[in-house]
């Protein structure tokens, strides 16, 4: 069985302006700048994302971005590209958020070009899935978390699969305060190992990371955490609050 690292990522979403984010982050860093046994990441907006490299450095906390373009440069006004991503010193990107597949019509066509992208430069996707509502209604959970899969991570060699984390987020649960249960968030969980073993093999489907995400709080991330498949999270509203997220990292130890 392999044994995996959790991570805890911060997703600040449109939030924080440069001194606030500075002022979170050095709250985060009274208690976990040297914490080892969890990977923790903050994903600031871009406009803060160097002031939070500067603050990070030294410490084993780390950096992640929110977005990205897949091409290197050009003509995309209001674009971003992985290598100015990595000139801030930012290790991960979370690509496909499912705010960016509703609001700016993201498709797993488009994740996948930009998860390609992003293991081309080194940096490290949290590639986000997770069903409606109306999905989980139907009965359609699995095939449309199948679905994602599929399609945001088709095509990756077994080292790019070693370097890809995937956060489980069901829609429903996201800043609504209404989390999945243990139970069902293990459930898919496990089943998106199996996708991964039919996509790539069994020992990378045993060692990619799969954080949950949806309404995590320090009341329930001991209780997310402790099942078998979750290894994480990612956190909206939550991690906006130091105490919050550092309670829910301690959750993770
Ligand atoms: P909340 O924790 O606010 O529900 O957001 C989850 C999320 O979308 C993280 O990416």
């Amino acid at each position: 069985m392999a044994t995996r690292k959790p991570i805890v990522a911060g997703n600040w979403k449109m939030n924080k302006t440069v001194t606030e984010a500075i002022a979170l982050v050095d709250d985060v860093k009274r208690d976990l700048a040297n914490c080892s046994e969890v990977d923790v990441v903050f994903c600031p907006p871009f406009t803060a994302l160097k002031a939070v490299s500067d603050a990070v450095t030294g410490t084993h906390l780390d950096l992640g971005a929110q977005n990205m373009h897949w091409e290197a440069s050009g003509a995309y006004t209001g674009e971003i590209s992985a290598g100015m991503l990595r000139e801030l010193f930012c290790h991960y990107v979370i690509l496909g958020h499912s705010e960016r597949r509703a609001y700016f019509h993201e498709t797993d066509e488009i994740v996948n070009k930009k998860v390609k992208a992003a293991l081309a430069a080194n940096l490290r996707p949290i590639v986000c899935v997770g069903e409606l509502l109306e999905d989980r209604d139907a009965g359609r959970t699995e095939a449309v978390v199948e679905e994602q899969v599929r399609g945001s991570l088709a095509g990756l060699s077994a080292r790019e699969w070693a370097d890809v984390v995937i956060a489980y987020e069901p829609v429903w649960a996201i800043g609504t305060g209404r989390t999945a249960t243990p139970e069902q968030a293990q459930e898919v969980h496990a089943f998106i190992r199996t996708v991964i073993a039919s996509m790539a093999d069994e020992s990378l489907a045993q060692s990619v990371r799969i954080q949950y995400g949806g309404s995590m709080k320090p009341s329930n991330a001991p209780e997310l955490m402790s099942q078998p498949d979750i290894d994480g999270g990612l956190i909206g509203g939550a991690a906006l609050d130091a105490r919050s997220f550092v309670d829910i990292v301690k959750a993770a130890m």
